[in-house]
């Protein structure tokens, strides 16, 4: 039996905006299990980082709020805790990898320091102690020469270096959850590769979960256990890597798999890009969000919005015509 580490139910995020009220993040469950690799993958402005900024409690409000649901991680609910409390976890229990290296480093302190602090504050460790593992993590994330790279400042790093620090800082504190918000998007291809594969080996060896938050279905095929696709800030389609791929049951995830390129694929199928523009999160439809954009809509699609429903025992999504 699969344990969860993380259990989010029903999570509802709004922002207050000129334009009304935006619901980012509307009624979105999913867990994440022990030592598994969570993906979740959707267009732009899906509601994929409020999501993960509502785990870790960092949404800026105002504009934004969480109104509604529970985050469980170990056993208590994150969205009870308070700002102390939640301060204890970020960074120790659940640590964050984002995309722009160069926004998440403080550009006037070294890296070793930037290694070396959160051990200090959450493991009890001496200043020395706190640099001698900091050296061992560079060492860990193949930085080489790690000794004098430790008294190096962020803009003396290469993107992919720094890409690198950073996941040895999510790792410093031997966390449960790490989660990566397209932390290799803005690196070259091989390197993304490289960063990525490194971060699945150590998660791996370390039983550490993650939620590896992408656009890029290919980074999905091969470094994710288990998808959730989002549109429209809900979850659309939700179960085992394999079976999204092999067997996506909403039209959305079929027209997101239809384009993209598949090295495995022996047919010459032309891509497909899925028309239409991505929904106006402050006036969603009564009905299916994906709705007017989809070939297989109904009436029935527009007046009501179609629960999750089972595929499998392990496998969801929310249509009504597949
Ligand atoms: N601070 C904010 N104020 C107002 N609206 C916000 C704020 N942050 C996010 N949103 C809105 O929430 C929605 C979801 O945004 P989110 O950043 O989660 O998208 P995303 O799926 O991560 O997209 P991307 O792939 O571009 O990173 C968007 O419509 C966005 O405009
Ligand atoms: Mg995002």
């Amino acid at each position: 039996m699969a344990t969860p580490v993380l259990q989010v139910r029903n999570l509802t995020t709004r922002f207050k905006t000129e334009r009304g009220v935006v619901t980012a993040v509307d009624g979105v469950s999913f867990d994440v299990n022990a030592g598994e690799t969570l993906a979740i993958v959707g267009e732009s402005g899906s509601g994929k980082s409020v999501t993960s900024m509502s785990i870790l409690r960092l949404i800026p409000s105002p504009p934004g709020r969480i109104e509604a649901g529970e985050i469980l991680f170990d056993g208590k609910d994150l969205l009870k805790l308070s700002e102390d409390e939640m301060r204890g976890i970020r960074g120790d229990r659940i640590a964050m990898i984002f995309q722009d290296s160069m926004s998440s480093l403080n550009p006037s302190i070294t890296i070793g320091k930037q290694i070396a602090e959160p051990i200090t504050l959450h493991r009890n460790a001496g200043w020395a102690e706190a640099y001698r593992n900091a050296r061992e993590l560079l060492g860990k994330v193949q930085i080489p020469d790690a000794e004098s790279r430790l008294g190096a400042y962020p803009h003396q790093f290469s993107g992919g270096m720094r890409q690198r620090a950073m996941i040895a800082m999510a790792l410093a504190c031997e966390p449960k959850l790490i989660i990566a918000d397209e932390p290799t998007t803005a690196l070259d291809v091989t390197v993304q590769a490289q960063i990525l594969d490194l971060l699945k080996q150590l998660t791996r060896q370390a039983q550490t979960s993650m939620i590896l938050i992408t656009h890029d279905l290919g980074v999905v095929a091969r470094y994710a256990d288990r998808v959730a696709v989002m549109y429209g800030g809900r979850i659309v389609e939700q179960g085992p890597a394999r079976d999204i791929f092999n067997r996506p049951a909403h039209p959305y995830t079929r027209g997101l798999l239809a384009s993209i390129p598949r090295i495995d694929s022996d047919t010459d199928q032309p891509l497909q890009a899925i028309e239409g523009m991505p929904p106006d999160l402050s006036a969603l439809p009564p009905g299916c969000a994906f709705g007017p954009r989809c070939r297989l809509a109904t009436a029935a699609c527009v007046a009501a919005r179609p629960p999750l429903t089972a595929v499998s025992a392990s496998h969801v999504k929310a249509c009504f015509n597949t």
